[in-house]
Protein backbone atom coordinates (compact mmCIF):
# COMPACT_ATOMS: atom_id res chain seq x y z
CA UNK A 1 0.00 0.00 0.00
CA UNK A 2 1.63 3.41 -0.58
CA UNK A 3 -1.10 5.84 0.62
CA UNK A 4 -0.43 5.53 4.57
CA UNK A 5 -0.88 9.23 5.82
CA UNK A 6 -4.54 10.21 5.89
CA UNK A 7 -6.02 13.73 7.55
CA UNK A 8 -10.00 13.52 8.11
CA UNK A 9 -11.97 16.94 9.08
CA UNK A 10 -14.91 16.31 11.75
CA UNK A 11 -13.10 13.36 13.43
CA UNK A 12 -14.19 14.45 17.03
CA UNK A 13 -17.74 11.43 16.24
CA UNK A 14 -19.58 9.71 13.81
CA UNK A 15 -17.98 8.67 10.45
CA UNK A 16 -14.80 10.05 10.66
CA UNK A 17 -14.03 8.99 14.30
CA UNK A 18 -15.17 5.43 13.24
CA UNK A 19 -12.77 6.08 10.06
CA UNK A 20 -10.18 6.83 11.48
CA UNK A 21 -10.42 3.84 14.58
CA UNK A 22 -10.51 1.57 11.03
CA UNK A 23 -7.78 2.61 9.34
CA UNK A 24 -5.76 2.46 11.90
CA UNK A 25 -6.55 -1.04 12.15
CA UNK A 26 -5.08 -0.82 8.24
CA UNK A 27 -1.92 0.97 9.38
CA UNK A 28 -2.28 4.42 8.26
CA UNK A 29 -0.38 7.35 10.28
CA UNK A 30 -3.45 9.58 11.39
CA UNK A 31 -4.52 13.42 11.18
CA UNK A 32 -7.52 13.93 12.97
CA UNK A 33 -9.39 17.49 13.60
CA UNK A 34 -12.51 18.82 14.61
CA UNK A 35 -13.70 21.63 17.18
CA UNK A 36 -14.21 19.80 19.87
CA UNK A 37 -10.45 18.77 21.06
CA UNK A 38 -11.43 16.83 24.48
CA UNK A 39 -12.90 14.42 22.23
CA UNK A 40 -9.84 14.07 19.39
CA UNK A 41 -7.43 13.28 22.55
CA UNK A 42 -9.67 10.76 24.15
CA UNK A 43 -9.16 8.87 20.71
CA UNK A 44 -6.13 9.81 20.27
CA UNK A 45 -4.96 8.09 23.40
CA UNK A 46 -7.42 5.22 22.39
CA UNK A 47 -5.91 4.52 19.15
CA UNK A 48 -1.91 4.71 20.60
CA UNK A 49 -3.14 2.15 22.79
CA UNK A 50 -4.50 -0.03 20.76
CA UNK A 51 -2.30 0.54 17.49
CA UNK A 52 0.92 1.17 19.26
CA UNK A 53 2.56 1.60 15.85
CA UNK A 54 0.12 4.30 15.07
CA UNK A 55 0.90 7.87 15.00
CA UNK A 56 -1.84 10.27 15.59
CA UNK A 57 -1.58 13.76 15.13
CA UNK A 58 -4.85 16.20 16.80
CA UNK A 59 -5.97 19.56 16.21
CA UNK A 60 -8.79 21.92 16.54
CA UNK A 61 -9.89 23.26 13.62
CA UNK A 62 -13.48 25.29 12.81
CA UNK A 63 -13.71 24.38 8.90
CA UNK A 64 -15.72 27.80 9.22
CA UNK A 65 -12.74 29.67 10.42
CA UNK A 66 -11.35 29.57 7.04
CA UNK A 67 -8.04 31.54 7.52
CA UNK A 68 -7.21 29.05 10.22
CA UNK A 69 -7.32 25.83 7.90
CA UNK A 70 -4.62 26.31 5.90
CA UNK A 71 -2.27 26.71 8.66
CA UNK A 72 -3.64 24.23 10.98
CA UNK A 73 -3.39 21.51 7.98
CA UNK A 74 0.11 22.27 6.75
CA UNK A 75 1.32 22.00 10.83
CA UNK A 76 -0.36 18.42 10.39
CA UNK A 77 1.31 17.59 7.36
CA UNK A 78 4.36 18.75 8.71
CA UNK A 79 4.12 16.45 11.73
CA UNK A 80 3.31 13.21 9.72
CA UNK A 81 6.51 13.89 7.00
CA UNK A 82 3.61 15.00 4.49
CA UNK A 83 -0.02 14.07 4.13
CA UNK A 84 -1.21 11.43 1.23
CA UNK A 85 -5.06 11.42 1.74
CA UNK A 86 -7.27 14.40 2.58
CA UNK A 87 -11.40 14.00 3.91
CA UNK A 88 -13.02 16.88 3.86
CA UNK A 89 -15.59 15.14 6.03
CA UNK A 90 -16.86 17.70 8.89
CA UNK A 91 -19.89 18.93 8.38
CA UNK A 92 -23.72 19.89 10.41
CA UNK A 93 -27.38 19.34 9.31
CA UNK A 94 -30.07 21.61 10.51
CA UNK A 95 -34.19 20.76 9.86
CA UNK A 96 -36.60 23.42 9.61
CA UNK A 97 -39.00 24.89 6.34
CA UNK A 98 -37.19 28.05 4.96
CA UNK A 99 -38.92 31.02 5.84
CA UNK A 100 -40.40 29.34 8.70
CA UNK A 101 -36.72 28.98 10.66
CA UNK A 102 -33.60 31.35 11.33
CA UNK A 103 -31.53 31.95 8.13
CA UNK A 104 -28.76 31.81 9.49
CA UNK A 105 -28.78 28.02 10.43
CA UNK A 106 -29.47 27.52 6.99
CA UNK A 107 -26.29 30.01 5.88
CA UNK A 108 -24.35 28.01 8.58
CA UNK A 109 -25.21 24.99 7.13
CA UNK A 110 -23.81 26.13 3.65
CA UNK A 111 -20.89 28.09 5.23
CA UNK A 112 -19.55 25.04 7.57
CA UNK A 113 -20.28 22.43 4.72
CA UNK A 114 -19.41 23.96 1.14
CA UNK A 115 -16.96 26.89 2.67
CA UNK A 116 -15.31 25.04 5.07
CA UNK A 117 -14.95 21.93 2.89
CA UNK A 118 -13.53 24.30 0.36
CA UNK A 119 -11.06 25.60 2.43
CA UNK A 120 -9.89 21.90 3.23
CA UNK A 121 -9.42 20.85 -0.15
CA UNK A 122 -7.77 24.07 -1.27
CA UNK A 123 -5.20 23.48 1.50
CA UNK A 124 -4.65 20.13 0.40
CA UNK A 125 -4.57 20.68 -2.80
CA UNK A 126 -1.73 23.19 -2.50
CA UNK A 127 -0.31 20.86 -0.70
CA UNK A 128 -0.49 17.91 -3.09
CA UNK A 129 0.62 20.16 -5.77
CA UNK A 130 3.87 20.79 -3.67
CA UNK A 131 4.27 16.86 -3.38
CA UNK A 132 3.66 15.68 -6.57
CA UNK A 133 0.88 13.61 -5.63
CA UNK A 134 -2.54 13.46 -2.94
CA UNK A 135 -6.16 12.06 -2.94
CA UNK A 136 -8.69 14.10 -2.13
CA UNK A 137 -12.19 12.51 -0.64
CA UNK A 138 -14.91 14.28 0.16
CA UNK A 139 -18.14 13.27 2.40
CA UNK A 140 -21.23 14.42 0.11
CA UNK A 141 -24.74 12.56 0.59
CA UNK A 142 -27.53 10.60 -1.25
CA UNK A 143 -28.99 14.37 -0.04
CA UNK A 144 -27.04 15.69 -3.15
CA UNK A 145 -29.39 13.87 -5.80
CA UNK A 146 -32.44 15.68 -4.73
CA UNK A 147 -34.03 18.46 -2.50
CA UNK A 148 -35.66 17.47 0.26
CA UNK A 149 -38.51 19.80 2.56
CA UNK A 150 -37.23 20.61 5.35
CA UNK A 151 -33.42 19.76 4.50
CA UNK A 152 -33.12 22.82 1.36
CA UNK A 153 -29.49 23.78 2.54
CA UNK A 154 -28.29 20.34 3.83
CA UNK A 155 -28.96 19.29 -0.08
CA UNK A 156 -27.97 22.12 -1.98
CA UNK A 157 -24.69 21.92 0.48
CA UNK A 158 -24.44 18.09 -0.71
CA UNK A 159 -24.84 18.96 -4.31
CA UNK A 160 -22.53 21.83 -4.19
CA UNK A 161 -19.85 20.01 -2.79
CA UNK A 162 -20.17 17.03 -5.12
CA UNK A 163 -20.17 19.29 -8.04
CA UNK A 164 -17.22 21.01 -7.13
CA UNK A 165 -15.34 17.91 -6.57
CA UNK A 166 -16.12 16.55 -9.93
CA UNK A 167 -14.65 19.95 -11.58
CA UNK A 168 -11.77 19.77 -9.62
CA UNK A 169 -11.17 16.12 -11.08
CA UNK A 170 -11.23 17.68 -14.53
CA UNK A 171 -8.80 20.67 -13.00
CA UNK A 172 -6.37 18.08 -11.98
CA UNK A 173 -6.82 15.64 -14.67
CA UNK A 174 -3.25 15.56 -15.82
CA UNK A 175 -1.59 15.48 -12.25
CA UNK A 176 -1.14 12.78 -9.91
CA UNK A 177 -3.85 13.57 -7.99
CA UNK A 178 -6.97 11.55 -6.97
CA UNK A 179 -10.94 12.38 -6.24
CA UNK A 180 -13.38 10.44 -4.23
CA UNK A 181 -16.64 11.92 -3.28
CA UNK A 182 -18.68 9.80 -1.20
CA UNK A 183 -22.32 10.07 -1.02
CA UNK A 184 -23.55 8.09 1.99
CA UNK A 185 -27.00 7.31 2.52
CA UNK A 186 -28.09 7.00 6.56
CA UNK A 187 -25.39 5.75 8.67
CA UNK A 188 -26.08 5.37 12.75
CA UNK A 189 -24.35 9.10 14.14
CA UNK A 190 -25.54 12.09 15.64
CA UNK A 191 -26.56 14.16 12.50
CA UNK A 192 -29.37 12.35 12.05
CA UNK A 193 -30.22 10.43 15.11
CA UNK A 194 -33.77 12.83 15.00
CA UNK A 195 -34.96 11.94 11.94
CA UNK A 196 -37.93 9.93 11.98
CA UNK A 197 -37.69 7.34 9.02
CA UNK A 198 -33.95 6.28 8.10
CA UNK A 199 -34.20 3.52 5.32
CA UNK A 200 -31.07 1.53 4.56
CA UNK A 201 -29.70 2.23 7.80
CA UNK A 202 -26.03 1.08 8.38
CA UNK A 203 -24.31 0.93 11.62
CA UNK A 204 -21.39 3.35 11.72
CA UNK A 205 -18.50 0.47 12.00
CA UNK A 206 -20.21 -0.90 8.88
CA UNK A 207 -19.64 2.49 7.24
CA UNK A 208 -16.39 3.25 8.29
CA UNK A 209 -15.37 0.18 6.61
CA UNK A 210 -17.17 0.27 3.20
CA UNK A 211 -15.59 3.43 2.88
CA UNK A 212 -12.32 3.19 4.09
CA UNK A 213 -12.42 0.37 1.16
CA UNK A 214 -13.91 2.50 -1.48
CA UNK A 215 -10.99 5.17 -0.44
CA UNK A 216 -8.20 2.53 -1.04
CA UNK A 217 -9.35 1.67 -4.70
CA UNK A 218 -9.38 5.46 -4.59
CA UNK A 219 -13.03 5.30 -6.72
CA UNK A 220 -14.42 8.60 -8.59
CA UNK A 221 -17.51 8.36 -6.67
CA UNK A 222 -19.90 6.13 -4.65
CA UNK A 223 -23.06 5.50 -2.71
CA UNK A 224 -22.13 4.28 1.05
CA UNK A 225 -23.36 1.26 1.25
CA UNK A 226 -23.01 0.81 -2.33
CA UNK A 227 -26.41 -0.84 -2.80
CA UNK A 228 -28.64 -0.32 -2.31
CA UNK A 229 -28.03 3.41 -2.57
CA UNK A 230 -26.31 2.73 -6.18
CA UNK A 231 -30.03 1.70 -7.98
CA UNK A 232 -32.37 4.15 -5.58
CA UNK A 233 -29.81 7.32 -5.60
CA UNK A 234 -30.53 8.15 -9.05
CA UNK A 235 -34.54 7.53 -8.46
CA UNK A 236 -34.76 10.50 -6.15
CA UNK A 237 -33.71 12.87 -9.23
CA UNK A 238 -37.08 11.41 -11.30
CA UNK A 239 -39.58 11.56 -7.94
CA UNK A 240 -42.65 13.58 -8.41
CA UNK A 241 -42.95 16.40 -6.08
CA UNK A 242 -45.92 15.47 -4.97
CA UNK A 243 -44.12 12.68 -3.26
CA UNK A 244 -41.18 14.40 -2.24
CA UNK A 245 -43.49 16.72 -0.63
CA UNK A 246 -44.77 14.32 1.80
CA UNK A 247 -41.14 12.88 2.87
N1 LIG B 1 -24.41 9.87 9.01
C1 LIG B 1 -24.99 9.88 7.84
O1 LIG B 1 -25.95 9.14 7.60
C2 LIG B 1 -24.49 10.77 6.76
C3 LIG B 1 -25.07 10.65 5.49
C4 LIG B 1 -24.59 11.45 4.46
C5 LIG B 1 -23.56 12.33 4.68
N2 LIG B 1 -23.02 12.45 5.93
C6 LIG B 1 -21.94 13.41 6.12
O2 LIG B 1 -20.87 12.80 6.80
C7 LIG B 1 -20.11 13.79 7.47
C8 LIG B 1 -19.87 13.34 8.89
O3 LIG B 1 -21.14 13.30 9.56
P1 LIG B 1 -21.47 12.27 10.72
O4 LIG B 1 -22.60 11.45 10.27
O5 LIG B 1 -20.24 11.63 11.19
O6 LIG B 1 -22.04 13.31 11.80
P2 LIG B 1 -21.59 13.62 13.30
O7 LIG B 1 -21.49 12.37 14.09
O8 LIG B 1 -22.50 14.71 13.74
O9 LIG B 1 -20.09 14.19 13.12
C9 LIG B 1 -19.88 15.42 12.50
C10 LIG B 1 -18.40 15.75 12.67
O10 LIG B 1 -18.16 17.01 12.01
C11 LIG B 1 -17.51 17.86 12.92
N3 LIG B 1 -17.86 19.25 12.65
C12 LIG B 1 -19.08 19.83 12.57
N4 LIG B 1 -18.97 21.14 12.34
C13 LIG B 1 -17.64 21.41 12.26
C14 LIG B 1 -16.89 22.58 12.03
N5 LIG B 1 -17.46 23.78 11.86
N6 LIG B 1 -15.54 22.49 12.01
C15 LIG B 1 -14.94 21.30 12.19
N7 LIG B 1 -15.59 20.15 12.41
C16 LIG B 1 -16.93 20.22 12.45
C17 LIG B 1 -17.95 17.41 14.31
O11 LIG B 1 -16.95 17.72 15.27
P3 LIG B 1 -16.97 18.93 16.29
O12 LIG B 1 -18.39 19.14 16.72
O13 LIG B 1 -16.07 18.45 17.39
O14 LIG B 1 -16.40 20.08 15.55
C18 LIG B 1 -18.00 15.90 14.12
O15 LIG B 1 -16.73 15.34 14.32
C19 LIG B 1 -20.90 15.08 7.35
O16 LIG B 1 -20.36 15.87 6.29
C20 LIG B 1 -22.29 14.61 6.97
O17 LIG B 1 -23.02 15.58 6.26
C21 LIG B 1 -23.45 11.70 6.97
Amino acid sequence: MSERRILITGASDGIGKALALELAKRGYHLALTARRIDKLTELKLDIEQRFPQIKVEVAAMDVGELACVEPTIRGLSKALGGLDIVMANAGIAYAGKFGESPLEKHIEVIHTNVSGAMATLDAALKLFREQGYGHLVGTSSVAAYRGFPRNAAYCASKAALSTFMEALRAETHKENIDITVLHPGYIDTEINRAVPSRPFLIYVDKGASVIADLIEKKVARSTVPVFPWNLVAPILKQLPTAIVARL
